[in-house]
């Protein structure tokens, strides 16, 4: 019993004295981590990056400096803090106003940049360079995604039971627009897609129809991204009225205006009968009385009264 104890004691100790040994090496081996080596957003939204490093009791900002870069071609500035100062002097164009970088976490080891509103071209590989005591860095991949989330559509007449149906979109990276009819049947060969670029690297995509077909019928086009393997659909519906949709709304419109001036001028019509009915009224009643009592001072109050009229 004796014997197990002190062997306990003696391997406490020794694992003791093994942790203060190599105290100072451990701190030496200045490691930074990256929980997360790929991170993908969709555009226009928000991401925080983060990296971590070894933090031993209350942080010492006048000791640190982080730094995230992007490894473009040339290499792009994203965030400086230099011996706990930021430096946005030297942060690249592409990043104005939109980076942050969470300086309450710095005290928990951890570099978090958030970087707002993203763009296309904010995808690539960032470097996350820390130095406190010791130096490291870890590179992170940045992905962004542009879903052709909304896709607005056209169905027009062209005439002998000939309809153009139009689906477009935008997105990235390119879409191919997959056409069916109500049998799943692939129409594809018969549709005209056209590319362009806009701002911010986005495609828009543009696919045109043209197809025989009786009323009533349905047609889907479909965005297939490939490489984010997603797939978005719209329904197509050729209807008798497809190309008379404008006509009946501005006949509506017209109809509208009708009834309000209608109903208006109703209204004044009806205020002015209303005014002289009543002139009309008092003015027989005044007669009456008047050919009936002749009294002066009665007819003089009722003639007062008419004028207020
Ligand atoms: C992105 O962050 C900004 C600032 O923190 C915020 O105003 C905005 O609502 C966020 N956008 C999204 C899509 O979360
Ligand atoms: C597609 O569009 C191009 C240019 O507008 C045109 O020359 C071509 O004939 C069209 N193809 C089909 C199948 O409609
Ligand atoms: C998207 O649609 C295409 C064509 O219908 C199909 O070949 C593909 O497998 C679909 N992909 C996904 C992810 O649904």
């Amino acid at each position: 019993m004796q014997r197990q104890r002190s062997i306990y004691i003696m391997e406490k100790a020794l694992l003791l004295y093994i942790f203060l040994f190599y105290w100072h090496f451990l701190n030496a081996l200045f490691t930074v981590e990256a929980p997360q080596t790929l991170y993908t957003v969709e555009h226009g939204n928000n991401v925080t990056m983060e990296c971590t490093f070894p933090v031993n009791g209350k942080l010492k900002f006048r000791d640190l400096s982080v730094s995230w870069e992007k490894k473009d071609e040339l290499k792009k500035q994203v965030y400086v803090l230099l011996k706990g100062e930021e430096d946005f002097q030297s942060q690249h164009s592409d990043f104005r106003g939109r980076i942050k970088l969470l300086k309450e976490n710095l005290n928990l080891g951890q570099s978090l940049l958030q970087i707002t509103d993203v763009k296309l071209r904010d995808a690539g590989f960032y470097r996350c360079l820390i130095g406190y005591g010791g130096a490291d860095y870890k590179t992170i991949n940045l992905k962004v995604k542009a879903p052709y989330r909304t896709i607005t559509q056209r169905v027009v007449s062209i005439g002998d039971n000939k309809w153009k149906l139009t689906c477009q979109s935008e997105g990235y990276p390119q879409a191919e627009v997959i056409w069916q009819n109500s049998e799943y049947e692939d129409l594809t060969d018969k549709a005209n897609t056209s590319y362009k670029t806009g701002s911010d690297q986005l495609y828009r995509v543009t696919s045109t129809l043209t197809i025989k077909s009786r009323t009533d019928e349905i047609f889907y086009c479909i965005f297939w991204n490939k490489e984010l393997q997603e797939n978005t659909s719209a329904i197509l519906r050729i209807e008798d009225s497809s190309d008379s949709v404008l006509w009946t709304e501005s006949r509506r419109f017209v109809g509208a205006i009708l009834i309000v001036t209608a109903l208006f001028g109703s209204v004044l019509l009806f205020m002015l009968y209303i005014k002289k009915g009543i002139k009309f009224f008092y003015f027989s009643v005044s007669s009456l009385l008047r050919s009936i009592c002749s009294v002066n001072s009665s007819s003089q109050r009722w003639n007062e009264i008419i004028k207020v009229f």
